[in-house]
């Protein structure tokens, strides 16, 4: 169906007959909405072509963008993907089903559009009930980026979801707010040294206890870099994860970075800017007389909590009457290494070290 032929899309508490029904939709070649414990995910059958077309033209995904495919079972991870490194064998056995994607080689019958002409594919075997139970129920392996328009913020929710794609798919299965509410750990161990190509929902410290030697990748490029045939670092790109109003992130200690957020926002609002502020519970005090819209994630002490409440406190600011974004970063410890990365990428790259 053309994108200039709307769909209706219904929103349906995940039961076991709605994902049935979303798995008849899944082997018809449709589009269905499904949660994970990570991010909502936007489905298709993983092995057939033009099912894959329909998720670049939904999202508006660039097809140079590879696609992570989601599997229930050791057969179905067997059917994708050509051999099994020892470290993914080892990997696999701690974090599956998690939020952990193998980049491995893939087999040459998986349509070269899931992973953008790539040999490799992304894998992994998500860690809620109905994603797995969907998969199993279509008995296909389902590719699915996050269900977002390219570029903006991954949803968290089912609305999350209606609210970037109502019309270009059929079926949202909704099975509340995600647990974890950043996207799976990548990790490339096609090649000889095994990489982190994106910081997500399992720790480098968690990885580092299987493999020790476990590096992360520090490269982002700019969309205009971006622009060829393959990208030399698919999901590297910085302009992702992005609010439509500007955020401007600050580093540096506590104290250092409450001082910082508090004179930019007193300058910003004496030039009748209205300023929204992204921060810690932690912080309040420090800025309490700022009386402007502000979405407080959590505690710096539970950076899961702050993980699971970051994509939503993005899209509040972003429907709030405001003209700037001030936000701060987590301590790069457990999750607040895939926090960083995502506020990073929501200020392009642009970061205030405060002293
Ligand atoms: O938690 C998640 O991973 C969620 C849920 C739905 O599973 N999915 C997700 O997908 O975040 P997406 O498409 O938003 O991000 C997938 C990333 C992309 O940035 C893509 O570039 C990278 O994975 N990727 C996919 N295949 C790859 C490959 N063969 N080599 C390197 N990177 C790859
Ligand atoms: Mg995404």
């Amino acid at each position: 169906m053309a994108l200039s032929d709307p769909q209706i899309t219904r929103v349906v508490a995940a039961t076991p007959a709605t994902i049935a029904e979303a798995a008849a939709l899944i082997r018809a070649g449709e589009l269905v909405a499904f949660p994970t414990e990570t991010v909502y995910g936007l489905g298709a059958n993983a092995l057939d072509s033009a099912a894959l077309a329909r998720i670049f033209a939904a999202k508006g995904r660039p097809t140079t963008d590879p696609l992570i495919v989601h599997v229930a079972d050791a057969a179905q991870l067997d059917a994708i993907v050509t051999h099994m490194p020892p470290l993914a064998e080892r990997l696999i056995a701690a974090f599956w089903p998690g939020a952990l994607t193998l980049i491995l080689t893939r087999r040459s019958h998986v349509p070269a559009s899931v992973s953008a002409g790539l040999p490799t594919v992304a894998v992994r075997m998500p860690a809620h009930p109905v994603a797995l139970a969907l998969i199993r129920a279509a008995g296909l392996p389902i590719a699915a980026p996050s269900a977002n328009r390219f570029a903006h913020t991954s949803p968290t929710t089912a609305q999350h979801v209606y609210d970037d794609l109502a019309g270009r798919l059929t079926l949202i299965l909704d099975g509340g707010a995600t647990n974890i509410g950043v996207e799976s750990t990548i990790v490339d161990v096609s090649a000889a040294h095994p990489q982190v190509l994106r910081p997500g929902g399992v720790s480098l410290e968690a990885l580092r206890q299987i493999a020790p030697d476990i590096e992360i990748t520090r490269r982002y490029i700019k969309a205009v870099e971006a622009n060829g045939e393959a990208l030399p670092a698919p999901g590297m790109l910085l302009k992702h994860y992005a609010p439509r109003i500007p955020l401007h992130l600050f580093e540096g200690s506590d104290t250092a970075v409450r001082a910082m957020i508090r004179k930019t926002a007193l300058n910003l609002i004496a030039q009748e800017q209205r300023v929204g502020l992204l921060i810690a519970t932690d912080d309040v005090p420090a800025l309490a007389d700022l009386s402007v819209p502000q979405v407080q994630l959590g505690t710096l002490a539970d950076l899961e909590s702050v993980a699971r409440a970051l994509f939503a406190g993005l899209r509040d600011l972003d429907d709030q009457p405001i003209d700037v974004i001030l936000a701060r970063t987590f301590p790069p410890i457990g999750l607040g290494l895939a926090i960083n990365d995502r506020l990073l990428r929501a200020a392009e790259g642009k970061v205030t070290h405060c002293e």
